[in-house]
């Protein structure tokens, strides 16, 4: 148990690192929590103009979530410890980026981390969540769109695909739901905006 509260807690502070501001502090862009969304994520920092740095941000942010679940992974298998110590660490570094300790615990809304949390548990899944998030960001444009759909689709895939491409397990489930909750509810302002047409899309002018 205290090996698992204390993982929990260093993946809380991995989660907490923002690579939204850690990138735009480095490379001279504004703050990412001061135009657009205000939202310390990949897609305001793409608001800025500049691809890479917003590509850096999604890869920082997701690169977090997966090693805190492949570190947890890696012990709870060598060490004998049950999923409980995966799960309460892929939640935790999630909630590290929506509650970060560095930032006055206002952070972002999770979707590259998740996605990390997704990659370390299992590839497929992750490709699956990601495949279904660029499809729909092709056609739709609406980044927040995609990754409320994705938050969706990803519980059903991980259900979907248990006991045939994984081994399916009831706590690494209850992860992947909260954190699709917390997301969703993250996402409370992007769902007024796209419901009365003042999102921006992927792109657009604003
Ligand atoms: O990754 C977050 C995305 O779903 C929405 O971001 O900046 O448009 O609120 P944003």
């Amino acid at each position: 148990l205290l090996i698992t509260i204390g993982m929990m807690i260093g993946s809380y502070f991995l989660g907490s690192v923002s690579f939204a501001v850690v990138v735009s502090r480095a490379m001279g862009l504004a703050d990412p929590r001061s135009f657009g969304s205000r939202n310390p994520g990949a897609t305001n920092v793409l608001r800025t103009g500049n691809k890479m740095a917003a590509a850096l941000t999604l890869l920082g942010d997701a690169a977090k979530g997966w090693l805190a679940v492949f570190i947890a992974a890696y012990v709870a298998r060598h060490f004998g410890i049950s999923s409980v110590l995966v799960a309460g660490c892929a939640v935790a570094a999630f909630l590290g980026h929506v509650f970060p300790i560095f930032l006055k615990f206002k952070g972002g809304k999770g979707v590259a981390t998740a996605l990390g949390v997704l990659l370390a548990i299992n590839p497929w899944l992750a490709l699956a969540t990601a495949g279904t998030w660029l499809i729909l960001a092709y056609v739709t444009r609406y980044s927040s769109l995609s990754s409320i759909l994705s938050a969706i689709f990803a519980p059903l895939y991980y259900l979907l695909g248990g006991n045939v491409a994984w081994r399916l397990d009831t706590v690494i489930a209850l992860a992947i739901v909260t954190i699709s909750v917390v997301l969703l509810f993250r996402h409370s302002a992007n769902i007024s905006r796209l419901m009365t047409g003042k999102e921006s899309r992927i792109g657009g002018k604003k």
